[in-house]
């Protein structure tokens, strides 16, 4: 359970989102088995001074910068539950191949260790190219205390993974104007916070399931406060353009105007998604993106976008597979790879691909 401090004026303006039909009616078509179950768990409740949200997947609040009652807590936590520790333990240290923390795996492929399979190739990052950039996050401390001196909180492991895409994006986006940006799944919005900190003066537009929005409007403006964020049931003819951040819902994307982006990022939910909203997304991409914008895309190889019944009945939804999404075959592709990060750090392999869809 996290909880997010909000002023009074936001909690009443998520209050109103919540009785709004942008939440209330939501479009199943757009969900997965797997979100459609996801959704119903997660809960974010407004009390008259915070958002408090539950759930199980789909984000990754880091926490807040508590030093000693962290500590506490997680004394508390072990005491309350001893078997539970004891089977992270022996599933952390006895079942699963041993892998790496996210904070290591940072620092071993950006220093282009041996473990990281660095053989260089057209497709891939060159890491080596990187070292003498000033405008790039070269080692974890610098990630942490980037991170830990704007955001007030402490450094979580998928932070570390979205300024490695970050890096990603400064490295191969130089020179180029980058003003408009579109995430589709944006979660709480690691990398929104992270892009909108570290590219000064551009705009986000984030697409998401609209059980997802009290979640990113709660934490991005307890990020930041004095951004301009929008909630989808507040969208004026005029406030398209007037925005820093603007939050629609997956039946909204028609109000995105044609050849307006110069970035559209989607990181790890085209694979969670049926493949008809797939095959949506990329013909909105085509629409929305401008002509020399970029689409960056990070997601897992393989996965089948269903709940737990899985594990014991066979599924009819086709698997969602990386390399069948409907690419433009028109694009410039400038990476496409398996990432050397997620390799360290889990077993399912993810696909890291940047393009110039239309060059
Ligand atoms: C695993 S989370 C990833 C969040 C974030 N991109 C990250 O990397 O931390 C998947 C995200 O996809 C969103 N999502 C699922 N189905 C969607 C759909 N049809 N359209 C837009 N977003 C969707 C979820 O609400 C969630 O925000």
């Amino acid at each position: 359970m996290y909880k997010l401090n909000l002023n009074s004026e936001n909690i009443k303006r998520l209050d109103h989102f919540k009785n709004s039909d942008y939440f209330l009616l939501t479009n199943s078509q757009s969900k997965s088995s797997y979100w459609k179950e996801h959704s119903k768990l997660l809960k974010s409740e407004v009390t008259k001074d915070q958002m408090v949200v539950s759930g199980d997947s789909g984000f990754y609040i880091p926490p807040e910068k508590q030093p000693i009652l962290g500590f506490f807590s997680k004394i508390t936590k072990i005491l309350k539950s001893p078997t539970k520790l004891l089977q992270r333990v022996k599933t952390r240290y006895f079942t699963l191949p041993k892998l790496f923390q996210y904070k290591t795996a940072f620092d071993l492929v950006l220093n282009h260790a041996v473990v990281t399979d660095p053989d260089l190739s057209p497709y891939r990052i060159n890491h080596l190219l990187w070292k003498k950039d000033r405008d790039l996050f070269l080692s974890s401390d610098s990630v942490k205390s980037d991170f830990e001196s704007w955001s007030k909180r402490k450094i979580s492991e998928h932070i570390y993974l979205h300024y490695y895409y970050f890096n990603i994006l400064k490295s191969y986006l130089k020179g180029k104007k980058v003003k408009t940006v579109l995430e589709i799944g944006a979660g709480n919005g690691n990398l929104t916070s992270i892009l909108f900190k570290n590219f000064p003066g551009i705009s986000l537009i984030l697409v998401d399931l609209p059980e997802m929005i009290p979640v990113s409007f709660s934490y991005l403006s307890s990020v930041f406060p004095d951004a301009k964020i929008i909630l989808p049931n507040e969208i004026t003819r005029n406030n398209p353009k007037d925005f820093d951040i603007l939050l629609l819902t997956t039946d909204q994307i028609k109000l995105i105007q044609d050849s307006s982006v110069d970035l559209v990022i989607n990181c790890h939910s085209f694979q969670e998604m049926p493949n008809a909203q797939i095959t949506n997304y990329f013909k909105l991409i085509e629409r929305v993106i401008k002509k020399g914008g970029h689409f960056f895309t990070a997601n897992r190889i393989e996965k089948i976008p269903v709940s737990d019944i899985a594990f014991t009945t066979e599924q009819n939804d086709l698997p969602n597979r990386f390399h069948l999404y409907p690419w433009n075959k028109k694009a410039k592709v400038l990476v496409n790879e398996v990432s050397r990060f997620s390799r360290l750090v889990q077993l399912d392999g993810i696909g890291i691909r940047l393009e110039i869809t239309k060059p």
